[in-house]
């Protein structure tokens, strides 16, 4: 499979270089794939579309034409558990990338790495590692899928979906991906210097549905409770009627009603 080279009118991030396809099976496999021959740090691909596009959980990611699907290979030399952090760094970017494009549309971050427009979900993160010691990965990969131009209408989509065009937004691919690598580079660097503590803020004050009732679906069960905001380590903080406060580490929010976006004071949390 051969990449073309990059089309002149996607600008990156000084360093950065991006591999472009037509087709491609998932654009997180080229990724991967490109890892383990040792491309660096900064290596996005990009494919029009996916025919084998992933999701969390083993879910598929409908991948049509006009939409973005892109991986992007990080480095971050840290452990697993500190590096997972890249899936929030990735949404408050796509957050800041599509609120710099969109002013008039409102973005969210959804706990753990899903971006919201007005409570429907429009971008979806997949972040992958690998290497030779899992306990601290070689390689990470940023799997992001925008909805662009068109919102997947699956009948086992447990998320209502929407699209930038069907909320009246009029952006090109190639300029959604110029507008997340830049926020993704920024707040990457921030997040390597400022450590979690500043993503915390970053994050919360993109978040949808702080402070509103939500049920987590877990691995083993479900849990109700209003979201608090997110713990030290990047968990997310869920209060239950009952007093108790428990710690998420993964799963899938839903929430009661329509969930508000953003500012929340990480004095709050
Ligand atoms: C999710 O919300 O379940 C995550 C979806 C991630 C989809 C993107 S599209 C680009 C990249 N390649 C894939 O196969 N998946 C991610």
């Amino acid at each position: 499979m051969s990449a073309p080279a990059a089309p002149a009118s996607v600008g990156l991030p000084p360093g950065w270089r991006l591999l472009d396809f037509d087709s491609i099976d998932s654009t997180n496999d080229e990724a991967r794939r490109q890892a383990e021959v040792g491309a660096p740090e900064g290596t996005v691909v990009r494919a029009v579309r996916q025919t084998a596009g992933r999701g969390r959980s083993g879910r598929s990611w409908s991948s049509t034409d006009g939409n973005l699907h892109c991986s992007v290979l990080l480095r971050p030399g840290m452990p697993a558990a500190v590096a997972a952090q890249a899936s929030l760094v990735t949404g408050v970017a796509v957050t800041a990338a599509l609120t710099e494009l969109a002013p008039s549309l409102a973005f969210g971050c959804k706990w753990p790495n899903d971006v919201l427009c007005g409570g429907r979900k429009l971008c979806g993160v997949l972040l992958e590692a690998g290497g030779a010691d899992g306990a601290n990965p070689e390689w990470v990969v940023v799997g992001i899928g925008v909805n662009v131009a068109t919102a997947p209408d699956l009948p086992d989509l447990i998320h209502p979906a929407t699209s930038l065009q069907a909320e009246g937004a009029d952006v090109s691919v190639d300029t959604v991906l110029e507008a997340v690598c830049r926020h993704l580079h920024s707040g990457l660097t921030a997040w390597r210097t400022g450590g979690m503590r500043r993503l915390r803020e970053a994050w919360q004050a993109r978040a949808a549905g702080i402070g509103q009732m939500a049920t987590v679906r877990l691995p083993n069960g479900a849990v109700t409770g209003r979201l608090v905001g997110l713990d030290r380590d990047g968990a997310m903080v869920l209060a239950q009627p009952d007093g108790t406060v428990q710690r998420i580490l993964a799963g899938d929010v839903f929430f009661a009603s329509a969930p508000r976006m953003g500012a929340v004071s990480s004095k709050d949390g």
